[in-house]
């Protein structure tokens, strides 16, 4: 059976509307077909024969229910992405000036682990806390190990220092260095749903708004703005920006703003 023949439009129409009220994530024509292929794995997975089956175990099983949400969430990443932003970030920083960093949608963890590794060779003082709304992602960030192929942009006279590299069966893996773990903190938040933990001085949340709409956009950004200090940088992705978007915010390069 391929499950993806048997998904009528109203059962589409359904799961795209709860998708988009559960993570703000737009599931437009052009993502139609990813839907119905992760959709087919779940039901694989779950020994679902039919799609009314499966949405019927969703409405039931809160466990299946982040696994769906997992499955159509993209969570492509990798170390040193668009790292201008933080290099621009550390020439901006006080190095005696302790500083709270929150890297909101941070996927499997290489992004934060980017950031401690550059703000610890330069010797800030720093904490980051580190989020996302896949549970899945988190597990994978925390446990700090990661495939050799996803370092292929980090500095290679760096690597030593930051990564211990696998041996026996974890050969062909690496694991972030202690002393960088120890500066990030991971925890699960939902951008559309639930309210910033504390306030920080400065935000990255990149690459993940290019899945919302315009008014979701906005909501995210109300959201985040008040958790961030005066003086405090807000950093999106390079193909996102706040155009379109109320905000304060004065832009500084590309993608990066300054709350006044
Ligand atoms: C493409 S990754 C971006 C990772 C990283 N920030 C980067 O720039 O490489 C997008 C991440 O956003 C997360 N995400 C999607 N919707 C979210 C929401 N409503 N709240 C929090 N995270 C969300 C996904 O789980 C995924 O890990």
């Amino acid at each position: 059976m391929t499950a993806s023949a048997d998904i009528t439009p109203s059962q589409l129409s359904t799961l795209s509307k709860l998708i988009y009220s559960e993570t703000g994530i737009v599931i437009g024509e052009k993502k139609l077909a990813l839907l119905r292929a992760r959709l087919a794995k779940r039901m694989r997975f779950t020994q679902k024969r039919t799609v009314s089956d499966y949405m019927k175990q969703l409405q039931q099983d809160e466990t299946e229910f982040l696994h769906f949400l997992d499955a159509i969430t993209t969570n492509h990443t990798y170390f040193f992405r668009e790292n201008r932003h933080c290099e621009y970030l550390i020439s901006q920083l006080d190095p005696s000036v302790p500083v709270k960093i929150w890297c909101a949608a941070c996927s499997s963890g290489e992004e934060p682990y980017s950031i401690g590794a550059q703000l610890m060779d330069g010797g800030f003082r720093f904490s980051i806390f580190a989020t996302d709304i896949s549970d899945t992602m988190l597990a994978a960030a925390r446990t700090g190990i990661f495939p050799k192929e996803r370092l292929k942009q980090f500095p290679k006279p760096s690597l030593s220092r930051y990564f211990q590299r696998g041996q026996g069966k974890r050969e062909g893996s690496v694991r972030v260095k202690p002393e960088v773990r120890h500066h990030v903190t991971f925890g699960k938040f939902n951008l559309i749903a639930d309210r910033p933990p504390d306030i920080f001085d400065v935000i990255f949340c990149r690459n993940v708004m290019i899945y919302f709409d315009t008014a979701t956009r906005q909501k995210v950004i109300d959201r985040l703005l008040p958790a961030l200090k005066p003086g405090g940088y807000l950093f999106v992705g390079l193909s996102e920006s706040l155009s379109g978007i109320r905000h304060p915010l004065i832009n500084q390069i590309p993608s990066a703003y300054r709350k006044n």
